[in-house]
């Protein structure tokens, strides 16, 4: 089961493991909340070995019912509220999915393996946000204390703690990965690169916080789903692992660097470049300053390393949404109103 399979990462991974591993039955199991698109999974909707489940973490028993109905053997969990700004102006619905939809899953797949935990994996997806803000210097690693500053990364903080805890507890085969930013097809454009390229194309402002000097490190989607494969399939019971691009940017220079890549795809002059579009705007409350990773553990242990140049990944991305306009307006011209009025006003 890959929970949040219709969501940017999770479809991602859908795609990768029905390509990778075809023999395997593929359950999706989502809620199909604004960021779940069940459009993501179009191409591969009557393969034999997936199947779709629509039900909400949140309430026990749409797990236990997939869990009867699929035999369920394993979990690659990442349904969650996923986006900071959201979690700012509602923070309720990251309690109750992050931590509450992760208890839920916990125990559901706890109750149907008891008769032998270890042979079931768990593997639970994410965020280095929960390791909180660096200065200049220093990068996280697997041993860098937990200080998540927003809701968002709070509440994922809580899940990783409670999947530590049964791992701890109860003996359940678990692995967590905390991973930097990614970028790439199917992300919802509520999130800076999906948000910035859609908003050159339609030439409206680009909003950036702050000062832009806030710096993340950023992967391609498809490089951190090989690296979700192999954590599964080798990562040891009971480790975490840090995943990451060694590719740190600060805002203002990554919006930049799209923008220019963006006037030579869109055929825009330097009067009429991307760059003219940006525009500062307030900051996020509590901001994080610096986020980077230290992958040196799975590089190491799993010999995983990205594929993808971020000029490989990037080139894929634009090329993405700039081919896939419809799946852009089908988004941008319902509810997103909304929330993009809330946000930028
Ligand atoms: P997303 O917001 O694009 O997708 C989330 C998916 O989860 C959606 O399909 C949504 O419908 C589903 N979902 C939400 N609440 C649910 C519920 N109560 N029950 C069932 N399904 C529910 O998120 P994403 O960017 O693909 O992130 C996926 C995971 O990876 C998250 O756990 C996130 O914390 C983690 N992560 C994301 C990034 C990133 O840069 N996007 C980086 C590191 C880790
Ligand atoms: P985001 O994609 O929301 O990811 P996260 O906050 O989880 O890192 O934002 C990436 C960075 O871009 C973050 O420092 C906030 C900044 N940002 C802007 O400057 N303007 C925007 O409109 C958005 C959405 C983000």
């Amino acid at each position: 089961m890959i929970t949040g399979g219709a969501g940017f990462i999770g479809a991602n991974l859908v795609l990768h493991w029905l390509c990778h591993h075809p023999d395997d039955l593929v359950v999706n199991f989502d809620a199909l909340t604004y960021a779940g698109n069940l459009e993501n999974l179009q191409e591969i909707k009557n393969h034999p070995n997936y199947r779709f489940v629509l039900g909400d973490l949140r309430n026990s028993l749409d797990i236990s019912k997939a869990f009867s109905k699929h035999a369920i053997d394993a979990v690659i969990h990442l349904a969650a509220e996923s986006h900071v700004d959201r979690s700012i102006h509602g923070p309720a619905d990251f309690v109750e999915t992050n931590i509450t939809g992760t208890f839920n899953l916990l125990e559901t797949s706890r109750k149907y393996w008891s008769d032998d935990l270890s042979t079931h994996r768990f593997l639970h997806v994410s965020t280095d946000e929960v390791y909180g803000s660096l200065g200049s210097k220093g990068k996280f690693l697997e041993t860098t204390a937990y200080a998540p500053n927003s809701p968002y990364s709070a509440s994922k903080a809580g899940s990783d703690h409670l999947v530590r805890a049964w791992r701890h507890t109860y003996k359940m085969n678990v692995v967590t990965t905390n991973c930097s930013n990614n970028y790439g097809p199917f992300q919802f454009p509520e999130k800076l690169l999906p948000l910035l390229i859609h908003n050159c194309t339609q030439k409206l402002p680009i909003p950036v916080y702050g000062d832009g000097k806030n710096i993340r490190d950023w992967l391609f989607v498809e490089d951190h789903c090989e690296a979700l494969d192999l954590v599964f399939h080798e990562g040891a019971s009971g480790e975490v692992f840090n995943i990451g691009g060694s590719n740190e940017w600060s805002n203002i220079d990554i919006v930049r660097f799209v923008c220019r890549e963006l006037d030579k795809e869109l055929g825009r002059s330097e009067d009429d470049s991307c760059e003219n579009l940006i525009t500062f705007v307030k900051d996020r409350p509590g901001h994080d300053r610096r986020y980077a990773i230290d992958a040196t553990k799975i590089k190491t242990a799993l010999k995983w390393t990205p594929r993808h140049s971020f000029e490989e990944g990037l080139s894929k991305t634009i090329r993405w949404y700039l081919d896939h306009q419809d799946w852009v307006s089908n988004i941008t011209s319902g509810t997103y109103k909304d929330y993009y009025e809330l946000q930028y006003g």
